[in-house]
């Protein structure tokens, strides 16, 4: 497996400027939020760290990537293959950066979507993404309180605010999310 040092060699030569610096202090959040929440460190430092290492890759080459790695196109990913970058995400991280945790990559690979059954990391990387400090938009302060004080329901108003965004501008929304959305509502709530 790659050394950090290594990986962040990768993600200043593959990344956006902006989305370098974002990179690295996703990977500062997840770990602060691992402590609090007691799940792996080392996990979530490594799973903030290359979460979005495939996003700045054009739509084409998401689609043939993924499609290389056995993944199958459905008609969302399809009509936005943006999404991909997550699951494409996992593929170099295991394939180029030697990455064999199973956890780590299931955290990057869901952390655009969510997913029904999402771990504690992948809840942690998903909203370390939304409220790392660089993060500006309506909302973020009200989130960046509710992360040390409930996980769930930070993670359903993460969904809430991706979804009525993705309905806002007419775009289909991935089953992941919907399923991701009703499993936490439903284990955290009942
Ligand atoms: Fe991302
Ligand atoms: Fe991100």
């Amino acid at each position: 497996m790659w050394s950090e040092e290594k990986i962040v060699e990768y993600l200043r030569n593959n990344l956006r400027y902006k989305r370098f610096e974002h990179s690295l202090s996703v990977r500062d959040t997840a770990v602060k939020m691992a402590e609090f929440y007691k799940a792996d460190m080392d996990k979530a430092r490594l799973a903030g760290l290359v979460h979005d290492c495939a996003k700045d890759k054009s739509s084409e080459e998401l689609m043939s990537l993924a499609a290389k790695g056995g993944y199958h196109l459905n008609e969302v990913v399809r009509s936005a293959p943006k999404l991909l970058h997550g699951c494409v995400g996992a593929i170099i991280a295991r394939d180029v950066m030697g990455i064999d945790d199973e956890e780590v990559l299931d955290a990057v690979r869901y952390h655009t979507t969510g997913r029904k059954g999402m771990s504690t990391l992948d809840k942690i990387i998903y909203i370390a993404d939304y409220v790392e400090p660089l993060r500006i938009f309506p909302g973020v302060d009200k989130m960046r309180e509710q992360v040390y004080v409930d996980l769930d329901e930070t993670l359903i108003y993460a969904f809430d605010s991706t979804i009525k965004y993705i309905i806002e501008k007419g775009q289909a929304i991935h089953p992941d999310s919907i399923e991701g959305r009703n499993y936490v509502i439903l284990e955290s709530r009942r």
